[in-house]
């Protein structure tokens, strides 16, 4: 058979990767697919590097209209990024009758319902195993691997730039702006880092997950997003002394009140094996009522580890090219009149525990009055932890940190809780709020 033909819009740090692999592996990747898949047309805006990465047998062009409209071509891969003319550019191949393979998280979060939708009436396929996790194989695991179970709940490092960032400042004592620096230079940053350090790329892939795992739409617009910036290196120290690690964790649940979406710092116990999940590398840990718990653990960018994921999605792609639609896997695992409207919970209905950190007065009472107010608030308190005055140096020496573990509470109570702790003149600093999982 003749093999089936893909069109790459994009060859940068995943394309080119793709192209590598898919060359160097292509025999073995062929006895799996039942036949050869070959990109045969690249699209670039700089044309002369594009060439000198695939060679002068493939045809390079700086128009992504023009490999779309190629007859010859059968999948069009989306490797550009963002949600702007790689929108444009998705909805243009399907509306060809081309399948599509994408590794923008960003893009199937926001504009995931219109693309899937019109995928499903136009019977191709998009598939996004890079979107998610890299390398990790988490979409094929949630949409097939776990298809028995109720979800339960999954839980991931899923933005290997920001556990880069928390890993080194808390090995290395490094600062927050020295290691972003290095993760741009080693590449696992988004074009716009702000999308890693502030949670928001880690907030789209939990959303495609979501989906998934609890057969809903996507909603982007729904996810509670919270990043690492404030983070201070107190915190992780702290953390540390009462046995957890901060890690930026993004958070689906099924509860009685809806689904849980939110991306937030998070205090988890030092014990379990995603605490000691270091570096850019990733791992999403998903929660079945049969299965139990299980962990994914790998690469989740890079050049390499995400063409992986892309290539996976080629060769499935290709073994079911010729099947009918009906027969291949749902785009979000469930089948498009099966989706439901559970809701997505608001952020202020969320139960979970708390980490607080106080900068008060070092003053006899103050603790006193912070705890009677979280008891007055029905908060139950955990562990309490009061930094030695000794340890604070200079000017600071009559003040003092008191870090407080709670009990499970809904964050509008603790919101409330904390405004009127906030109000306290002895609570000298802004306070401190590190949602805390236990992941048992
Ligand atoms: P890069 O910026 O390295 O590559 C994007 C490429 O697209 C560049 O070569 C760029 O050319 C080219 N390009 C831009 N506009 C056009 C256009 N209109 N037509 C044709 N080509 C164009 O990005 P990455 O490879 O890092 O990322 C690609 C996608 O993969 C993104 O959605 C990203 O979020 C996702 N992803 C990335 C991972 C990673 O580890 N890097 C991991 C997982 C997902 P030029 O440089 O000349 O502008
Ligand atoms: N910027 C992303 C990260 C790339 O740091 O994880 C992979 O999606």
């Amino acid at each position: 058979m003749k093999p089936i033909q893909v069109g790459l819009l994009g060859i940068g740090t995943v394309g080119s990767g793709t192209f590598n692999v898919l060359k160097r592996n292509q025999q073995e990747i062929q006895g799996r697919a039942g036949r050869g898949i070959e990109i045969t047309m690249v699209a670039d805006l700089d044309v002369a590097r594009a060439q000198s990465v695939v060679g002068p047998d493939v045809k390079v062009v700086n128009d992504a209209r023009a490999v779309i409209a190629n007859p010859d071509i059968d999948i069009v891969i989306e490797l550009i990024g963002g949600y702007g003319i790689a929108k444009a550019l998705v909805l243009e191949a399907i509306a060809a009758g081309k399948h599509v393979v994408t590794a923008n998280k960003a893009l199937l979060a926001v504009h995931g319902t219109e693309i899937f939708a019109a995928a499903s009436a136009k019977g191709v396929m998009v598939a996004f195993e890079a979107a998610v996790a890299g390398g990790i194989p988490i979409i094929k695991a949630l949409r097939e691997g776990l298809t028995a179970n109720r979800i339960q709940w999954i839980a991931g490092i899923i933005n290997g730039t920001t556990n880069f960032i928390l890993s080194e400042m808390r090995d290395k004592g490094l600062d927050f702006d020295v290691v972003l620096k290095e993760a741009q230079r080693l590449g696992y940053a988004e074009a716009d880092p702000t999308f890693d350090i502030e949670g928001v790329d880690a907030a789209h892939k939990v959303t495609l997950m979501s989906a998934i795992a609890f057969g809903i739409p996507v909603q982007f617009d729904k996810a509670y997003v919270e990043g690492i910036t404030k983070l201070g290196a107190a915190d992780i120290k702290y953390a540390e002394q009462l046995g957890y690690r901060i890690k930026l964790l993004g958070i689906t649940k099924r509860t009685a009140a809806g689904i849980e979406l939110r991306v937030h710092p998070t205090l988890v116990p030092a014990k379990r094996l995603i605490a000691n999940v270091e570096g850019a590398m990733n791992a999403v840990m998903a929660h079945g009522d049969a299965v139990g718990t299980t962990l994914y653990y790998g690469k989740g960018a890079g050049s390499e580890p995400t063409a992986s994921a892309v290539i996976a999605d080629l060769v499935d792609i290709t073994r079911l090219h010729t099947a009918d639609a009906a027969q291949r896997v749902p785009h979000l695992a469930f089948q498009p009149d099966a989706i439901s409207n559970t809701p997505v919970v608001a952020m202020s209905e969320v139960v979970t525990s708390y980490y607080l950190r106080l900068r008060v007065a070092d003053e006899a009472g103050v603790l006193a009055k912070v705890t009677g107010l979280l008891a007055e608030a029905g908060i139950s308190i955990d562990a309490v932890l009061q930094r030695e005055a000794d340890e604070i140096s200079g000017e600071a020496a009559t003040q003092t940190d008191v870090i407080i573990l709670t009990h499970d509470c809904a964050e509008a109570k603790m919101n409330a809780a904390l405004a009127q702790m906030q109000a306290l003149p002895t609570v000298l600093q802004p306070i401190t709020r590190i949602r805390k999982e236990e992941l048992a």
